[in-house]
């Protein structure tokens, strides 16, 4: 089976790395990929964002199957033209992947399948919010979204009226998020810890795929801005037997039952974010394709064929059970760039990537790198390595990720030093 992989970060080098390795598989493409990944899969320089772009590619290859790794292709439409050809791809149609690209729409979506998630409003002018607002109903704090996407930035809690009506006006009047603020979203605030839950769907059929918690601000201790994810560790010990069953009946299932009924059956990864609330588990947000790095710290866990499920998946053939893992837990550590989340430097060596890949249960997947003119490996933006380790147990895993971490040098990295600590 010759696969094609789209995407260009870490992500996408875990699941080339881990297709690479499997028989029945005989050849990875990745477009456009990075670094890292050409020493997994043979590159091709297509942009991500062009569909049309992507279906020549597949076609002139003459790839079995082909697996999308960000959202911005799905948002595009990339499974739709995919289909149209008759070409087996695993992801969500653009409709299907509104669950992610409007919170507006998940939203209403869950209101009408009775799929538990904080109390909202969807304003549609800054007028509408304001006097929802002024209502109290959601009460403080409140949560005020962007509907559309604003890469993990348009979410404000705001502990007082004053600042919810701030952020109203920021996102609907000032456009700080451009046209993902044409809706506004406001929302409960729920308490609890936080989880995320991964599905491998055909459409039909929803195969459990792993468990995760990330860590989303860039210091210590959940500290500073939001990022698009500094660590993850798998799976999540908050997950037991009896949630997962919990979560898989009142939120799996119904929301992949109610897709289908309303005509857009989800095809590919779910990521379902989750609040363990006192009053059960609720749905935070949806994602409609594997996370950023949780799925650095997923996969390398699964023991099964990953190529094999993918295939069912396109195929609308995947048998009604959980994936297969092995019971090791893997901690994955995110080291970025100086300035990142506001900015990034690019261009800077990276050294002691060789001797971190050979501590043993140590691997590093390459988010933003680019080879350099001297033959050596640079950064090339925000995030820009996963270093993932396994361990016995998660205190193994850290010290191990800790270890290979400390290999490596760049300008400017920066790093979390508490990677995994809430799994102990
Ligand atoms: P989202 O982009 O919707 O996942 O939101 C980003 C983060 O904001 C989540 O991971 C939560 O930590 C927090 N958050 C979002 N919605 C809520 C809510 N209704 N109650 C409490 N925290 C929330
Ligand atoms: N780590 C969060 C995400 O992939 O959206």
């Amino acid at each position: 089976m010759k696969i094609l992989v789209i995407g260009s970060g870490a992500r996408e080098h875990a699941i080339s790395a881990r297709l690479a390795v499997e028989s029945g598989v005989s050849e990875v493409v990745c477009a456009p990929g990075n670094a890292g990944i050409g020493a997994v899969a043979r590159l091709v320089p297509v942009d991500p964002g062009d569909p049309k772009a992507l279906l020549d590619l597949a076609r002139r290859e003459a790839v079995d199957l082909t697996v999308v790794g960000p959202e911005l292709p799905l948002s595009r439409g990339v499974v739709d033209r995919f289909r149209e050809a008759g070409l087996a791809i695993v992801g969500p149609t653009q409709a299907a992947a509104a669950l992610e690209s409007s919170k507006a729409f998940a939203k209403a979506f869950m209101a009408r399948h009775g799929v538990p998630t904080a109390g909202f409003a969807l304003c549609t002018s800054a007028q509408q919010a304001l006097d929802e607002i002024a209502s109290g109903r959601l009460g403080l704090p409140l949560v005020v979204k962007a509907d559309g996407l604003a890469a993990g930035k348009g979410v404000i809690i705001a502990e007082t009226r004053a600042e919810a009506e701030g952020a109203v006006r920021d996102v609907m009047e000032t456009r700080r998020f451009g046209d993902a603020g044409n809706t506004v979203v406001l929302e409960e605030f729920m308490t609890g810890q936080e989880a995320s839950y991964f599905v491998l769907c055909d459409g039909a059929h929803a195969m459990p795929l792993g468990t995760a918690q990330d860590h989303k601000r860039i210091f210590d201790d959940d500290k500073g801005p939001n990022t698009g994810g500094m660590g993850a560790f798998s799976p999540s010990p908050l997950i037991t037997a009896d949630m997962d069953a919990r979560v898989l009946r009142d939120i799996v299932r119904p929301v992949l039952a109610g897709m289908a009924a309303e005509g857009h059956p989800f095809n590919g990864f779910l990521y379902v974010g989750l609040m363990l609330t006192p009053a059960g588990p609720k749905v935070v947000e949806f994602n409609a394709r594997f996370g950023d790095p949780e799925a650095q710290v997923v996969l390398p866990r699964l023991d099964e064929s990953f190529a094999a499920l993918l295939a069912a998946a396109a195929a609308g053939t995947l048998p009604e059970r959980a994936a297969r893992f092995s019971s090791e837990p893997r901690v994955g550590v995110v080291l970025a760039s100086k300035g990142y989340p506001e900015s990034a430097e690019s261009g800077v060596p990276i050294s002691g990537l060789d001797e971190a890949a050979r501590i043993p249960g140590a691997e590093v997947f390459h988010a933003a790198t680019a080879e350099a003119s001297d033959g050596g490996i640079a950064t090339a933006g925000g995030r820009v390595l996963t270093v993932v380790a396994r361990g016995a147990t998660f205190a193994e895993a850290i010290a191990t990720a800790y270890r290979a971490v400390h290999a490596i040098r760049f300008d400017g990295m920066q790093y979390r030093t508490d990677i995994g600590r809430r799994a102990l």
